[in-house]
């Protein structure tokens, strides 16, 4: 059966042949039963179809039944063919591959099937604090309240990092108004930093929003690539902002960090919080610490200073009961006061001096208080 080393050497010789004077870039080699795919970049593209031949013919002679080549445009960084684009000069889009399939942990060479090493980060006693956000149901504000903890524990002097867990329906890189991609430097890539958090996404590693495709055990890779392949540095606090609902992400999290912490997210609809206490029941299942529910969507504060409890009240207080827990704080409905002509525009993070702002600043110290540092 084929390898992936061999047919990473397989096309390399075959680009070595083909051009010695420009340099081709092989990525993302992925193997699976005898099917072979990879990313190919080559600058002068009138030579594509030229290539593509070589290289599929020279991985059908090393074995490959089948051949998906996704090509590239744009330079590969001097050093030779394959693995190069990976030492990252910068600016590329390191890790992305064409055709919504994702550059597992954006790494060359390492396929979603490979395993990667364990993260010093995941070892207990890393001193990072891990808070996963959850809830029973999906759009009750996660990713908001992820990202918004996030800032605010930022803006109180934290080292603060992002896992955007949510695989399929990754939302934090638009949330935060981040449209730059990471780069990579000495094979690790560089998660991108906005308002002092340090975040990654799926979403930078997809092509134009493309759909993503893979099943189950793909994500916990995935997820596992997410620590060990990305240069977070040192970190006071790591949020992941899961899925909806008690999927595989989140077993997957329970699993891979078994002293993350929780906190619970719902609207104050009773349903919404009955659905969360699954969310909460599988925590405690699992021994995570909740810290708290933050009760979202909770009231409409209307231009005279009337308070309309649109959603219902009670939800995320019953909760908190339920679970044994603290109410961390009850966000109102309301989008952000940012407008796209500012410098740091970003659709979901409410400016430090709003009222938003100011209650997230206060979760930020329940959380800081609690966690102990
Ligand atoms: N307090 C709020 N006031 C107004 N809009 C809000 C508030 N919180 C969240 N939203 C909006 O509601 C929608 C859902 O929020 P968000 O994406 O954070 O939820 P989610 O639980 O992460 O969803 P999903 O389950 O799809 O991941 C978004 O459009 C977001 O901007
Ligand atoms: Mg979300």
């Amino acid at each position: 059966m084929l390898t992936r080393e061999e047919a990473i050497a397989a096309a390399e010789r075959a680009a070595a042949a083909f051009s010695a004077e420009q340099a081709i870039a092989i990525r993302d080699v992925v193997v699976k039963d005898a099917g072979v795919s990879m990313t190919v970049q080559i600058a002068d593209e009138a030579q594509r179809s030229a290539l593509e031949g070589a290289l599929r013919e020279a991985l059908e002679r090393a074995g490959a039944e089948t051949v998906h080549l996704r090509f590239r445009a744009g330079d590969a960084p001097a050093g030779g063919a394959h693995g190069a684009a990976a030492g990252g000069s910068g600016g590329a889009a390191a890790g992305r591959a064409a055709g919504g399939q994702p550059a597992a942990g954006a790494r060359p060479h390492r396929g979603p099937g490979a395993a990667p090493p364990p993260s010093p980060l995941l070892r207990e006693g890393s001193g990072v604090e891990f808070i996963a956000v959850a809830s029973g149901k999906g759009g009750v504000g996660k990713s908001t309240v992820t990202v918004n903890l996030a800032v605010a524990l930022a803006r109180k002097g934290k080292r603060v990092g992002i896992i955007d867990a949510d695989i399929y329906g990754f939302s934090v890189p638009d949330m935060m108004g981040i449209e730059e991609r990471p780069n990579v430097e000495n094979e690790r890539v560089i998660p991108i930093e906005r308002f002092g958090v340090k975040v990654i996404s799926m979403g930078f590693f997809v092509e134009d929003n493309a759909p993503i495709v893979w099943r189950g055990p793909m994500l916990g890779k995935m997820l596992r690539n997410f620590f060990a392949e990305i240069e977070w540095g040192e970190l006071d606090y790591m949020l992941l902002d899961l899925p909806p609902g008690t999927g595989d992400v989140a077993l997957d999290v329970h699993q891979m960090i078994p002293h993350s912490k929780e906190i619970i997210v719902t609207t104050p609809h009773a349903t919404a919080a009955f659905v969360a206490a699954r969310a909460g029941a599988m925590a405690i299942k699992t021994e995570h610490e909740i810290l708290g529910v933050v009760e979202n969507m909770s009231y409409y504060v209307s231009r005279n200073g009337e308070i309309d409890y649109v959603f219902g009240r009670g939800g995320g207080a019953k909760l908190a009961e339920q679970l044994n827990t603290d109410l961390l704080a009850q966000i109102p409905l309301g989008a952000p006061d940012n407008h796209p002509s500012e410098p740091d525009f970003s659709p979901s993070v409410y400016k430090e001096d709003s009222a938003a702002g100011k209650l997230y600043a206060e979760v930020a110290d329940r959380v800081i208080a609690k966690c102990g540092k």
